[in-house]
């Protein structure tokens, strides 16, 4: 049966863009993108580093590595909301998917005067045994207390929801909010439709792991929060910054699966 993976087209061609795409990734002009990008957001990827690092080494974390590791962005974008100007107007912060909560006490961290609030979903969801490697009693079990252990900390609340009953159970408004739940359709469209309403205006939305090309949709993300983002953004007239997730060639060369992290000022 593993043969039949092998003879996949699909799987073939993919590979073979991938291997196209990796010897043409030129990462000097990603940079130069990536860094504009940062400057029109009015935020400093350099000076963010080094307040990034010892933030992680404070929970006793390595230091971020988006290019030859897997980290992502929307950390280093945090560490440089946190040293902007805006900072002492962050004090309710939401996250949508706390999962292991590592980005919940890096919040906590980053922004020490600011009540944040995390929610996931409760263990009697289907969802919650069927995804991110917690199928088993004892997978559940390590999962759950690295979680608790994390968001236990003073100043970090948890909530134990499903995303779509989020009104009711954590009301806003927040001046910061992270969607990382559920990236495909119907989740996305209910999580930006919620954190819009709940986030005050000149706050900040972002949201996690969009690829905007259809082709590169995975199992856990697709261009549905792409469509969302446009949708809205026709409608309200915001214009989303869209950050390379992470600059690793392995993860960013081919185009069609590229995964992007959007910032965008409420209005
Ligand atoms: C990618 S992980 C979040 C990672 C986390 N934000 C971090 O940076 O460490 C996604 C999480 O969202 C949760 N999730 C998925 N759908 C959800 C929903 N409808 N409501 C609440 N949480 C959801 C999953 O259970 C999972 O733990």
């Amino acid at each position: 049966m593993t043969l039949g993976k092998y003879l996949d087209p699909k799987r073939y061609l993919r590979r073979l863009r991938q291997a196209r795409a990796l010897r043409s990734y030129d990462l000097a002009s990603i940079d130069r993108e990536e860094r504009i990008k940062f400057q029109t957001l009015g935020l400093d990827p350099d000076a963010a580093r080094p307040h990034l690092d010892a933030a992680l080494a404070s929970l006793g974390s390595k230091s971020y590595d988006d290019l030859t590791g897997t980290d992502s962005v929307h950390w280093l974008v945090f560490a440089a909301l946190s040293l902007s100007p805006q900072a002492t107007s962050i004090n309710r912060i939401l996250e949508i998917g706390t999962f292991r909560g590592k980005t919940a006490a890096l919040l906590k961290v980053l922004f020490p005067h600011a009540r944040v609030t995390t929610l996931d979903l409760p263990t009697s969801d289907p969802i919650m045994q069927q995804t991110y490697r917690r199928d088993t009693p004892e997978q559940l079990a390590e999962y759950r207390a690295t979680r608790d252990a994390r968001v236990k900390h003073g100043g970090i609340e948890f909530v134990e929801a499903n995303s779509f009953f989020l009104p009711g159970r954590t009301p806003g408004p927040f001046d910061l909010i992270w969607m990382d739940g559920g990236h495909l359709y119907p989740e996305v469209a209910w999580d930006f439709c919620n954190a819009w309403h709940a986030c005050r205006s000149d706050g900040i939305l972002m949201c996690d792991d969009i690829i905007p090309d259809p082709r590169g949709r995975d199992a856990y993300a697709s261009d549905e929060s792409h469509k969302v983002i446009s949708y809205v953004a026709l409608r309200t007239g915001i214009s989303p910054v869209y950050l390379l997730k992470r600059r690793n060639p392995a993860w960013s060369a081919d185009p069609t699966t590229r995964k992007f992290v959007a910032v965008i000022r409420r209005p």
